[in-house]
């Protein structure tokens, strides 16, 4: 507690200046004072109005917590008032904005709370391997997906990487969950998926989330350009009643054993009931862009996912490299060069443990800014679970037609751009799946 603490390390009082998130707005209505922020509201009944009016101050400000005291003093406020404003403040711990040194700790999230232990000055502490220092805008800030507090290096900035940190900046750090001890709760986390966890769900940052949409920039459209190149139609099955839908759930599994090769006629089965596109939608109110129906679930119907096959063997077509267009329903041949077919199917072989050479190699790309233009946070966790729609929806058909389905769970990004022509950053591959027909 911050007036505890200001006793027995008084100071702390001397060290910290505090105050509100700039887009904090302070109210007082009868009797009640109300700081809306962007977590929620935090609301303190019956303070006397010296005090009120020092906390109406504080967004946007940094001031000294001794500098506030000693403000309130000299306004005439007696003891039992500066009390009351130290109560008030560790109250609003969890929106106050904390800065320490050069350090500037920002409550990004709802249940962010500042409780700096006393630290002896010689203990040591160590940054977490969840930390990293980026840019955003002008500022040089401190993030970790443990932490709920946004650090803006201010001024002498970098201090922990140039110099030791005091003993209170160490303080604040553990406090705030930057330091090894936020380490242990989460052994087995990499760096970067406990940092996409935390900023592909809402709750840790206070950044935009959500279908934001890009404003200036157009919109992808629904349908990518079909590459040129030689095209190949491929069959449109009769619609007829497959297999009971229990049946297939109930007898789905991925099967990497193989027989014959699948024929041209069985891929395009699968491709059809699987990935075409069945209707298009032009731009409408509330959703100010070009959407697609496809048999599988997409995010906001944006569908930014695009399906290659590296062929190895299927009768009635060539080994190589195809796009799938999926409103006319085609193959188009890709000039994709030998050595990195091979080594797609050698590394997709390699994914099943070396249990299967690829007949054919589905790999599922996105076109990212179709998702990005739409949605802030989210996009990339959007494209993941649309690809884990279409794998069912892959498996499923596949199980339907007694194909022999495998997804896999890694693919190398950069030799499936250049093996499709694709530019990595713009439009790359998210995930792959592997077909033949099942053998004995
Ligand atoms: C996201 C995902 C990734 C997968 N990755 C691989 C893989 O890389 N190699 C492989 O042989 N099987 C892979 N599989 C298949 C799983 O091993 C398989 O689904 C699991 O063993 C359960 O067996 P079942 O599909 O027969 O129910 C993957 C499945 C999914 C859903």
């Amino acid at each position: 507690m911050f007036f505890q603490e200001a006793r027995s390390a008084p100071t702390r009082l001397a060290l910290v200046r505090v105050g509100l998130r700039a887009d904090a707005v302070v109210r007082t209505d009868a009797g009640v004072l109300t700081v809306a922020n962007p977590f929620g509201l935090a609301t303190a009944r019956g303070l006397p109005p010296r005090v009120a009016a020092v906390l109406r101050r504080l967004p946007g400000t940094l001031t000294g917590m001794d500098d506030l005291v000693a403000g309130l003093l000299a306004d005439g406020g007696t003891d039992q008032e500066v009390a009351l404003l130290l109560l008030t403040l560790d109250r609003f711990n969890p929106i106050l904005v904390h800065e320490i040194g050069p350090l500037r700790f920002v409550p990004i999230a709802r249940d962010a709370v500042l409780h700096p232990p006393v630290l002896p000055a010689d203990r040591p502490v160590r940054l977490s391997r969840f930390a990293l220092v980026r840019r955003t805008g002008e500022e040089l800030v401190l993030e970790s997906p443990l932490s709920r507090h946004r650090v803006t290096l201010t001024g002498d900035a970098l201090p922990l990487l140039g110099r030791d940190a005091t003993a209170e900046e160490a303080a604040h750090l553990v406090a705030a969950g930057f330091t090894e001890e936020a380490d242990s709760a989460v052994p087995t986390w990499d760096f970067h998926d406990l940092y996409f966890h935390s900023r592909s769900r809402a709750g840790r940052h206070d950044a935009p989330f959500g279908a934001t949409f890009s404003g200036d920039l157009p919109p992808e459209p629904a349908l990518k350009p079909v590459p040129a190149g030689p095209a190949i139609d491929l069959r449109r099955p009769p619609s007829e009643p497959g297999p009971p839908f229990t049946a297939v759930l109930e007898s789905r599994r991925t099967v990497r054993r193989y027989g014959a090769p699948p024929t041209i006629d069985r891929l395009g089965e699968l491709l059809h009931r699987s990935a075409r596109v069945k209707h298009l939608s032009g731009p409408s109110p509330g959703v100010p862009y070009e959407t697609s129906g496809r048999p599988y679930p997409g995010g906001g119907a944006v569908h930014s996912l695009e399906l290659y096959l590296v062929v190895g063997r299927c009768t009635g077509l060539d080994q190589g490299a195809y796009y799938y267009d999926p409103a006319a329903h085609r193959l188009v041949t890709l000039p994709a060069a030998g050595a990195d077919r091979r080594a797609m199917l050698d590394l997709a072989c390699a994914a099943t443990g070396g249990l299967v050479r690829p007949d054919v190699l589905i790999t599922i790309t996105s076109r990212f800014r179709r998702m990005s233009w739409k949605y802030s946070g989210m996009a990339y966790a959007t494209v993941l679970k649309d690809v884990g729609g279409l794998y069912q929806t892959l498996y499923l058909v596949a199980t339907a037609m007694g194909m022999a389905p495998c997804a896999l769970g890694g693919g190398d990004a950069d030799l499936a751009a250049r093996t499709f022509g694709l530019d990595w950053a713009s439009e790359s591959s998210v995930g792959e799946f592997l077909i033949g027909e099942a053998g004995p």
